[in-house]
């Protein structure tokens, strides 16, 4: 078995306190912290922008886990690099050229990650396997919190454990969406060791989420 890591989606904290909710998931056990940008164009729904990441970086010295759902994705690397994400990781469909964003990405000295949508086959990273430092399969579509896990997904984290194995190098496998403590078996068995977890980390209220991390991350 594996190290688990928990990466709560600050998608379901109470925006009206971000700052709060950022260093009370940070005290409750949090590895990373997910962050989920939106644009209203690839994705139905518009969340965070870079201004907002700035802000939030003095709160927490966890690492800043950037999960881009905004197309085009290369004009706006910069912004997030500089506003203090660790991880930047891009949706393989969200553009026309996955190895240059991902190289514009390492460029700027953070960490690339590569997303695919539950649609998406294992196959599309195949080539870009040595720029990325995380895989994020998708288990919902993108866009809402607090949906329900897509079991057709399980196959395809077994398949990316088996390429990122075969790399020799680490690489984190993240899944987003869905999770839950009983999910979070059934992922963890099929290979993935960072899981995404939002509503399952901020459901009850700040006084939970140090148990709610404790049950995913026992799972
Ligand atoms: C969905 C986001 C997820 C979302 C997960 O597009 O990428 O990170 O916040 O929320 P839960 O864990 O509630 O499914
Ligand atoms: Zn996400």
């Amino acid at each position: 078995t594996h190290n688990i890591k928990i990466a709560p989606s600050i998608l379901s904290a109470d925006f009206a306190k971000l700052g709060e909710e950022v260093a009370a998931i940070d005290a409750a056990g949090a590895d990373y912290i997910h962050i989920d940008v939106m644009d209203g164009h690839y994705v139905p729904n518009i969340t965070i922008g870079p201004d907002v990441v700035k802000a939030l970086r003095p709160h927490t010295d966890k690492v800043f886990d950037v999960h881009l759902m905004i197309a085009p994705v290369d004009p706006y690397i910069q912004a997030f690099a500089d506003a203090g994400s660790d991880i930047i990781t891009i949706h393989a469909e969200a553009g026309p050229h996955l190895h240059r964003s991902l190289q514009l990405i390492k460029s700027l000295g953070k960490k690339a990650g590569v997303s695919l949508n539950p649609s998406t086959p294992e196959s599309m990273i195949e080539y870009v396997m040595d720029l990325v430092d995380l895989v994020l399969v998708m288990t919902v579509n993108p866009g809402f919190g607090g949906q329900k896990f897509i079991p057709s997904q399980l196959e395809k984290i077994k398949r990316i454990r088996k390429m990122i194995d075969a790399t020799g190098r680490h690489i984190d496998l993240e899944v987003d969406g869905g999770v839950n403590p009983e999910i979070a078996r059934d992922v963890i068995a099929a290979g993935a060791d960072v899981l995404v977890a939002g509503s399952a980390t901020f459901k009850g209220g700040p006084s939970q989420y140090a148990p709610n991390i404790k049950a995913i991350r026992g799972a």
